[in-house]
C-alpha cells in the first residue's frame, strides 16, 4: 500500500542542522503528495500523542536555526514495552505509515525496536554532535559543534598566551573523542585526552615541567568529558607540576548556534533521502554520507560504534607541539 502520511521526530541530544533536516523531510514529502506529522519531544511525543500536521510553510525560516523546532528529549518510558505499545498506538491511530527519526544511537536503538517488534517502517537520519554513528562520515551537528568549540579555544589561547598559563578545556563527548580530537588538531593544542586512548598523567606532567624549564609558559590541554573531568586533570597538573592550571568546561554551548553550511547541506540531503526510502517501502535503514555520496546502511550497523582512528592524529599533534 502506498505511503500517505509519514511522521518526523527529533530525539536525544539536539544538534545544529536538525532543523534543516526537518525542513527537508517536510518539503520533500509534501512535494511528493505525502502528509507529514511532526512529533514533538521525540519518543515522549509518540507516547503522549503530541503531534501536529506540518505543511510546506510550517518549516519556513528554520534552515539557519540551531536546536530543533520539534523539541527533543530523553525518554526512559520508551524503554518499557508499555511505553512502546503506547507509542505504536499513537502511530496507528494517526495513520502514520512510516517514521523519519533524527537522532543518535539511542534513537536508532528505539527505531530498531519499532521495526523489529512492532512492524513500524522507520528510517534513521544521523543527528548528534558526537559523530559516533557508523555508515556516515559525519552526523548532523558535529561540524557546528567542532567549530563552536574551536572558536572558544582560540579565545582561550589569547588569554593563555598573554597571562602565560596552562588551560585545561573540557569538551563534550561522553563516549566519543571526536570533538576533542578535531579541536585539538585545529586549535594547535599541546595535549588531548580521549576516551579511545589510554593516557599517562605523570608523562604529561613531566613534559610540562620539562617544557617549563626550557621557557615554555602556556599550554592548552583538551579533555573529552568521557576521558576525565577537566577539573580533576587541572588539579592533578597543579599538584604534580607546581604550576597553576585553569579549567574551562565548554558544556552545552557546543550544542547550540546556527548550523554551519556543512551541517545544513547534510541535513538537507539526508532528510530528502529518508523520505525517498520510505516512499520506496524501505525500513530499518539509516541514511548517511560517505565521501559526499549518499550511503544507506542497516540501523543495526549504524549503531555498531564507529571506531575513531586516533593514533595517527595524536602522533601528529605531538610532533607539531
Ligand atoms: P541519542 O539518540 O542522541 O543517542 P539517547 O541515548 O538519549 O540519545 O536516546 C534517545 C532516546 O531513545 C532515549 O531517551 C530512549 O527513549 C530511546 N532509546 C535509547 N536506547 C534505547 C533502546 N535500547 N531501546 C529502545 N529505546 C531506546
Ligand atoms: O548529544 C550528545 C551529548 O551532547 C554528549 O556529547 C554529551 O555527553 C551529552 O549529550 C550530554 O547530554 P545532556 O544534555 O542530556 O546532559
Amino acid at each position: 500500500m502506498a505511503m500517505k502520511r509519514i511522521g518526523v521526530l527529533t530525539s536525544g541530544g539536539d544538534g545544529p542542522g536538525m532543523n534543516a533536516a526537518i525542513r527537508s523531510v517536510v518539503r520533500y514529502a509534501t512535494s511528493n503528495k505525502l502528509e507529514v506529522m511532526g512529533i514533538f519531544r521525540g519518543y515522549f511525543g509518540l507516547i503522549n500523542e503530541e503531534l501536529k500536521l506540518l505543511d510546506h510553510r510550517s518549516v519556513s525560516n528554520i534552515i539557519n536555526r540551531g536546536g530543533t523546532i520539534l523539541k527533543t528529549s530523553r525518554c526512559p518510558e520508551f524503554l518499557t514495552p508499555e511505553g512502546q505499545k503506547q507509542a505504536v498506538e499513537t502511530i496507528r491511530k494517526n495513520q502514520i505509515d512510516g517514521l523519519a527519526l533524527i537522532g543518535g544511537d539511542g534513537t536508532y536503538r528505539g527505531a530498531i525496536e519499532l521495526v523489529k517488534k512492532w512492524g513500524v517502517a522507520c528510517i534513521g537520519i544521523p543527528g548528534t554532535i558526537d559523530n559516533d554513528l557508523n555508515g556516515t562520515d559525519s552526523t548532523i551537528g558535529s561540524d557546528t559543534a567542532v567549530n563552536t568549540a574551536l572558536e572558544a579555544i582560540d579565545k582561550i589561547r589569547d588569554t593563555a598566551t598573554s597571562m602565560e598559563r596552562i588551560f585545561v578545556v573540557e569538551v563534550m563527548g561522553r563516549e566519543s573523542g571526536y570533538i576533542a580530537l578535531q579541536v585539538a588538531l585545529a586549535g594547535g593544542a599541546e595535549e588531548v585526552l580521549l576516551p579511545e586512548r589510554k593516557f599517562d598523567m605523570p608523562i604529561m606532567c613531566h613534559e610540562i615541567v620539562d617544557g617549563n624549564i626550557r621557557g615554555k609558559v602556556s599550554w592548552i590541554i583538551i579533555v573529552a568529558e568521557g576521558a576525565a573531568k577537566g577539573e580533576d586533570i587541572a588539579r592533578q597538573i597543579t599538584e604534580m607540576t607546581d604550576l597553576e592550571a585553569r579549567v574551562v568546561v565548554l558544556g552545552h554551548v557546543q550544542r547550540g548556534g546556527n548550523p554551519t553550511a556543512r551541517d545544513r547541506t547534510l541535513g538537507t540531503r539526508l532528510g530528502a533521502e529518508a523520505v525517498k526510502l520510505l516512499m520506496a517501502g524501505e525500513t530499518g535503514k539509516a541514511v548517511g554520507m560517505i565521501s559526499d555520496n549518499i550511503n544507506i546502511v542497516d540501523l543495526e550497523f549504524a549503531v555498531s560504534r564507529k571506531k575513531l582512528e586516533v593514533e595517527a592524529a595524536y602522533r601528529l599533534l605531538k610532533i607539531l607541539t
